[in-house]
């Protein structure tokens, strides 16, 4: 799920880091697109969505041997769920558009293009601009001038057939005249503000389910299996392509002009740009003008003009070369907090949240904010009563982005030095912007936080002991600890009343449960360290370390030396291992000083089966560069810079563009530069090309 801590930059990520990113990534960007095209019910705003895809389109320009099959990129829309509807396959695929954010973005599209088309063809390019409708976007097959079927986008290949549903839009004319070809008409259904309130409105009098914004009630009416629903509903139609394109037309705006005279409503504004000036101040227009449209839109798109020109473009994956979304910023909206209160999570840390008078932000009733530390709200001055500025982008939880000034205000909000729930001294390590609560098992919310974590999927995964199980035993005083969770069945012998006796409880339930316990004590290594929680020690990270250390105990006696001294040979060994750093080092000490932790780890350790030994592994062999920074410059032969970089990344090691005394090798080529001077200066060893080549050849640990 989407988290509120900024992704690490990618060049710093490890292959296996960035295999497990795009891997859940994908997944989703599946589901959402699930709930956006089947389930008519997204939850998360579209830009939030775009900043997943654009993360993992970075991730798969950096890695591009990661590339998936399951990759999003190779998808439009979600797969067409059994609904009801018979499947229809688009003759021609329904295609995506690209994103871009920024004036400097859409320029790079720009060139990208005319690099494509080469200097001949590039003179005279001009783009088509007019407004992105958010709607849902259907196709339009016709044949001899008369409407065959509508379909859904679906999944870009195969929609649903709503042509009963389609023909019911008084927008859409069933009959088009003087063509006798068969050509689909592709558009937007989308639904006005006005509209949209208005049948919320009736919809809430009557019970029904209310429509979180115009495109869900657009997509929610039109995909109703009783088309006589779909017509009762205020459902509008823009027209914007013809696909195959007409030979008589030559360019966009003619396109536009024939659709009008089909009879097809087209979206306007429109305009015809010949300089990246002119795109960028439509887009200024259309953004000022947002409002008073009447419908949402939630960009710009801009379109190569010349039909010509769109052909020798083509397509890439799964958009058109020729084509790009220019998309409005992320939604914002002002508010009211009422309350700030702090939560306590599963490591301890303290995060204070708003709560907020309920606003409406792009289509979302926002409730809460994080305010992420006590040094954001300080920074921000962010207090109870204060009306704020709020954005819904990136994060599921909206963040406050500034204070609206006023004169009368409450004091300043005291960050607790306590915890909240248990009154455990709080602490705020000087390196980490983040407070904790240092009650460990002695805080009901962090204990019962920890012992989800301990027994979910990827850690012990104790099926049958979910998350009310949990609270269950832990109100009995049953569980309070891991450890507890393995003398349960002895225990149980001497609970008044007996367990079997409890609501929910049977003979069943309870020995289903014990055979789950005692199935799970045989773990490795890696889902051992996982499940304790150390703070910024994920799935990914446990399991390098657990093939580092091998076996359990050389683990444990590293951890503790590394806690004792964190710049001794077992911290330094450690971070020889990619992806380790101080700051993980930190965190690795501060959880092993908590003598609870220590003492939880050597109990596990005393159970009688607990942990398989690590399979070791040839790692070190297969990534002969890690722990080794290289810095590529001048020409190389036979291979690009970007080549030869991403064949050091999947070696191990990290790359960067600059000399400093960290690097461990600069790799010269032809006419190395100033790099090279840079780094006889600070005394970093230099690499001939050759040099390099045969180090990956030798495979030598360096
Ligand atoms: S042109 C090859 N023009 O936005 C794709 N699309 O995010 C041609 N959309 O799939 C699409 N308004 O459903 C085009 N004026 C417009 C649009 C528009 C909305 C939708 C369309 C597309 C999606 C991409």
């Amino acid at each position: 799920m989407l988290s509120s801590i900024p992704p690490k930059p990618i060049d710093q990520l490890t292959p296996s880091e960035a295999a497990a990113e795009i891997k859940s990534l994908s997944e989703e960007l599946l589901f959402h697109n699930i709930q956006y095209f089947q389930k008519d019910s997204p939850l998360i705003s579209d830009a939030q969505y775009d900043e997943l895809a654009k993360r993992l389109r970075a991730l798969e320009a950096h890695f591009p041997h990661l590339k998936t099959a399951r990759s999003r990129e190779m998808r439009v829309g979600a797969p067409v769920l059994s609904s009801g509807f018979s499947k229809v396959t688009h003759k021609f695929t329904m295609l995506s558009l690209d994103n871009v954010f920024s004036q400097e973005e859409l320029q790079n599209f720009m060139t990208r293009i005319k690099r494509f088309l080469g200097d001949k063809n590039s003179s005279d390019l001009a783009l088509y601009a007019e407004p992105k409708i958010d709607g849902l976007s259907v196709s339009l097959y016709y044949e001899n001038g008369r409407l065959i079927h509508g379909a859904t986008r679906g999944d870009g290949t195969t929609g649903e057939n709503v042509t009963a549903n389609i023909k019911t839009l008084s927008d859409i004319p069933t009959t088009i005249p003087f063509t006798t070809h068969p050509l689909n008409i592709r558009g937007e259904v989308y639904m006005t503000l006005q509209d949209f309130d208005a049948l919320n409105t009736k919809q809430e009098k009557e019970g029904k389910k209310i429509f979180a914004n115009p495109r869900n009630g657009a997509a929610g009416s039109l995909r109703q299996l009783d088309p006589s629903i779909t017509a009762q509903r205020p459902l509008r139609f823009f027209a914007y392509s013809i696909v195959p394109t007409d030979a008589f037309l030559s360019t966009e705006a003619q396109l536009m002009e024939a659709l009008k005279a089909w009879g097809f409503p087209t979206p306007f504004p429109c305009q015809l740009c010949e300089t990246m000036q002119s795109a960028q101040s439509f887009y200024e227009r259309l953004l000022a003008d947002r409002a008073n449209l009447g419908y949402d839109i939630d960009g710009v798109v801009y379109k190569v003009n010349a039909l010509a020109l769109q052909q020798q473009l083509g397509t890439v994956a799964r958009s058109p070369r020729w084509a790009t979304a220019y998309k409005f910023p992320a939604e914002q909206a002002q508010t009211t907090i009422e309350d700030i209160q702090v939560q306590v999570g599963r490591t301890g840390a303290l995060t204070p949240v708003a709560y907020l008078k309920p606003v409406n932000v792009g289509g979302v009733v926002v409730k809460r904010a994080t305010l992420h530390n006590a040094d954001e709200i300080k920074r921000k001055d962010i207090r109870v009563g204060d009306r704020v500025l709020i954005q819904r982008a990136g994060d599921v939880i909206p963040q406050v982005l500034q204070v609206i000034p006023t004169e009368k205000r409450q004091p300043p909000f005291v960050f607790p030095q306590k915890c909240p729930i248990c009154a455990s001294p709080a602490i705020t390590p000087e390196e980490l912007a983040i407070t904790y609560c240092t009650g460990s098992f002695h805080c009901t919310a962090q204990a019962q936080e920890k012992l989800k974590h301990f027994v979910s999927k990827k850690a012990f995964n104790i099926a049958g002991l979910g998350d009310k199980s949990l609270v269950f035993f832990w109100d009995k005083g049953w569980i309070r600890t891991p450890v507890d969770i393995f003398t349960l069945q002895e225990k149980s012998k001497h609970f008044h009343p007996r367990l079997e006796d409890e609501p929910g409880w049977g003979p069943l339930s309870m020995r289903k449960l014990f055979a789950a316990i005692h199935a799970s004590q045989t773990i490795p290594l890696a889902r051992f360290i996982y499940a304790l929680g150390i703070p910024e020690i994920g799935e990914v990270l446990a399991r390098d370390i657990a093939q580092f250390y091998e076996s359990v105990q050389t683990w444990y006696e590293a951890m503790l030396a590394i806690s004792q001294d964190l710049n001794g040979d077992a911290a330094k060994h450690l971070l020889t291992l990619n992806g380790i750093g101080e700051k993980i080092l930190q965190s690795i000490a501060g959880f092993m000083e908590h003598p609870d932790n220590q003492e939880l780890i050597l109990s596990l350790m005393k159970r009688p089966t607990i942990l398989t030994a690590e399979k070791p592994t040839n790692h070190h062999f297969l990534l002969p560069f890690r722990g080794k920074t290289f810095v590529f410059t001048g020409t190389l032969e036979g291979l690009s810079r970007a080549d030869a970089e991403q064949k050091t990344r999947e070696l191990g090691g990290k790359t960067s563009s600059s000399v400093s005394k960290n690097t461990s090798y600069v790799v010269c080529g032809e006419n190395p530069g100033s790099k090279q001077d840079t780094a006889q200066r600070l005394n970093v060893p230099l690499l001939t090309q050759q040099e390099w080549e045969d180090l990956i050849k030798n495979c030598k640990r360096i």
